[in-house]
């Protein structure tokens, strides 16, 4: 199991859209990553050119989002969701999406928070369904998954689960809501 050493958040966590002069902070959360983060995030090794990934999640368009979470100005955590290449624009509007949180931050409910974030802003944008690609071995995204009620839109594929999620059903009220939380993010 995962060794898990959280780190004394003091501050309150400040979630919001990152911008272009966001990149290099972004840049060095995932320089960050240790390497069991970076293999649960990117299915193998963290990218190479991780400026390109930087850049393209600072680029807030129709087909890209992006939030970041703050403590005390530092960046310790990016939600985000692309739509798939290809994807017609008359088809029902969908995108997939992914979470890091940096490794000192995790488990005080950024992860769950900025999730619920980047469903909201999803649903500004009109977009009917989320999907995730979700490794079997990760069971702290499992969890965050499941404990907001949405165990029923996994479907296990080989060593990988496959998240796909109608938000016009899955909401939080007829999920039957997020279990009952030991932490939060507001702090
Ligand atoms: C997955 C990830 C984003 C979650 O972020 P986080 O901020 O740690 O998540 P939260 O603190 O909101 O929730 C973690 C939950 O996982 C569960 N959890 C905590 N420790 C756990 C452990 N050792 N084993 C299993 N589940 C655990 C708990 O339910 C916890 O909720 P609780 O704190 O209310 O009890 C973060 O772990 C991460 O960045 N992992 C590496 C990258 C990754 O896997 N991304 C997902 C790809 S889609």
């Amino acid at each position: 199991m995962k060794t898990r050493t959280p780190h004394a958040v003091t501050t309150g966590v400040v979630v919001r859209s990152l911008r272009p002069t966001d990149r290099d902070d972004v840049q060095s959360l995932h320089e960050r990553m240790d390497q069991r983060d970076a293999y649960l995030r990117f299915f193998g090794a963290r990218p190479k050119h991780l400026e390109d990934l930087a850049e393209s999640l600072c680029r807030q368009d129709r087909t890209h989002c992006a939030l970041g979470a703050f403590v005390g100005g530092t960046l310790v955590g990016v939600a985000n969701y692309v739509s798939p290449v290809g994807q017609s624009d008359d088809g029902s509007p969908s995108v997939e999406f992914a979470l890091v949180v940096d490794h000192e931050y995790q488990s005080h409910g950024i992860g769950t928070m900025l999730l619920s974030r980047l469903v909201e802003a999803a649903r500004a944008h009109g977009i009917e369904r989320m999907t995730a690609e979700v490794l079997a071995q990760n069971t702290v995204m499992l969890e965050v998954i499941r404990d907001r009620g949405w165990a029923h839109a996994l479907r296990r594929e080989g060593t990988t689960l496959h998240l796909d999620l109608d938000l016009d059903l899955d909401d939080d009220a007829q999920a039957g809501g997020p279990s009952v939380r030991r932490r939060s993010a507001a702090m």
